[in-house]
């Protein structure tokens, strides 16, 4: 299994180049299970996630040809079913439930099961699905649904949910009538999605608010679209200027979806100029403690909760970090303690006393979030880190060690 082996300390100087976002490309290549033909999908990131998904579109007969450009041919659906060994592997597999009802009347996908941050149970999906009056049944570990043709209905959801969202988003496009999704989720990748459906010829007003309107059609168009900037990477490279008291100017992300984050790093004391094409992340000061509470978009995002930890743990003072979407994405903390970073938990909340320097330690990765988290913490600290488990950043990171080396870092991947 490859390692990355960082010797910590040094500035981190130069441009990065953001690749497309993960969470929005993921939605975007299954939304063509709602047309028929070949749609063409720009800016995909070249991400483990993305060759799983490519892996259960191509189980269900999609043709997919391409990396970064990428043609999804789904002209010939011969298979309705996501099985456990792929959903277990990714969580966002479940994203072919409301399609694959909606155009073909029929789905069977595996139940996700835990996960090393939670719970994350998809209950609010299936109930989404039956409320649009699709027959659905559990058994064997796997969602089995039905549906002659989806119906429009007013649905609630008891918690924002981003792939419940999208799921139902794509499903109630082909349903008949009009759907109303409350509490919907706002993040700028369920945005991203409602826009190439309505380019595919879907009605969708709203997406962003938390009330979308769906009218239903009777069917849609492939089309060529293209995914946004993944605003995770941009951030986690924003609190690396940070940690490292670099300077660094992070290129082609979108900054309006960083709003939380930037006025917190501003107010850590980092300077956060918005330039022509992206933004510029900068530290003359010592980083002063902040709170953080994750919450729902526009909130402070969960995902980057363990990376902005890694910078409060050298911070001057204390910070509290609540961490209300997920109730078990702390894995990263005992890892960082490691290090020498002083951390105590107490229910939901993070205390983290920030101490002058980290030391280098052998850590392991324990979900994708927690991995940038500790690959931060071992750019600012002082000697050699050594992080097993890289698989976790492969999900989510495109080529991380080589971006991160040609900002200045000394870091590389060791196989074996
Ligand atoms: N929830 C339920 N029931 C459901 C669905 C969700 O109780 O049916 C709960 C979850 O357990 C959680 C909360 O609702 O406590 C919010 O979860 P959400 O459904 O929004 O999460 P998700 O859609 O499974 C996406 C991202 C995650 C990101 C979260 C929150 C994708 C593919 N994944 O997950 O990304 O953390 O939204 O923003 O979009 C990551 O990229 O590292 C990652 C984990």
């Amino acid at each position: 299994m490859d390692k990355i082996i960082i010797d910590g300390g040094k500035k981190l100087n130069g441009d990065v180049h953001i690749s497309g976002a993960k969470n929005a490309a993921l939605p975007i290549m299954v939304s063509a299970l709602l047309t028929p033909g070949v749609s063409t999908f720009h800016n995909i990131p070249d991400l483990v996630d993305i060759k799983t998904i490519k892996k259960l579109l191509r189980n269900l007969g999609v043709k997919i040809e391409g990396e970064s450009t990428v043609k999804v041919n789904t002209e010939n659906i011969n298979n309705c079913e996501a099985p456990y060994d792929l959903v277990k592997t990714m969580r966002a597999s479940v994203l072919v439930l409301g399609p694959l009802v909606a155009r073909m009347g029929v789905a069977r996908v595996s139940l996700p099961g835990g996960c090393a941050i939670g719970a994350r149970p998809v209950n609010l999906h299936i109930k989404a699905l039956q409320d649009l009056g699709a027959e659905v049944e559990l058994k064997d570990g796997y969602v089995d649904a039905k549906a002659k043709r989806l119906k429009g209905t007013t649905i609630y959801f008891d918690i924002s949910t981003v792939t419940g969202t999208e799921n139902i988003m794509m499903a109630a496009c082909l349903a008949e009538g009009t759907t109303l999704l409350k509490n919907a989720a706002k993040e700028p990748e369920v945005v991203n999605l409602a826009d190439v459906l309505n380019a595919m010829g879907a009605k969708i007003i709203g997406a962003g608010t938390d009330i979308i309107r769906i009218d239903g059609v009777d069917q849609l168009h492939p089309i060529e679209a293209s995914v946004i900037p993944d605003r995770i990477e941009a951030g986690t490279f924003m609190i690396a200027a940070g940690i490292t008291g670099g300077d660094v100017r992070i290129l082609g992300c979108e900054p309006s979806h960083l709003d939380a984050l930037i006025l917190k790093l501003r107010d850590a004391g980092m300077e956060i100029t918005i330039i022509d094409g992206g933004i510029r992340a900068t530290t003359r000061k010592k980083i002063k403690s902040v709170d953080i509470k994750t919450l729902p978009y526009p909130g402070f995002p969960t995902d980057l909760q363990a990376q902005i930890m890694a910078l409060m743990s050298v911070a001057n003072g204390l910070s509290v970090i609540a961490e209300t979407v997920f109730e078990n994405r702390f894995m990263h903390v005992s890892e960082l303690m490691r290090m020498g970073a002083d951390i105590l938990i107490h229910g939901n909340s993070a205390m983290v006393k920030g101490i002058p320097k980290l030391k280098g330690a052998q850590v392991m990765a324990t979900d994708l979030r927690a991995s940038a988290s500790l690959i931060l913490a071992g750019l600012a600290a002082e000697g050699k880190t050594e992080l097993s488990r890289v698989y976790h950043i492969d999900r989510g990171y495109q080529e991380i060690e080589k971006k991160f080396s040609a900002l200045g870092a000394d870091i590389k991947r060791v196989s074996g």
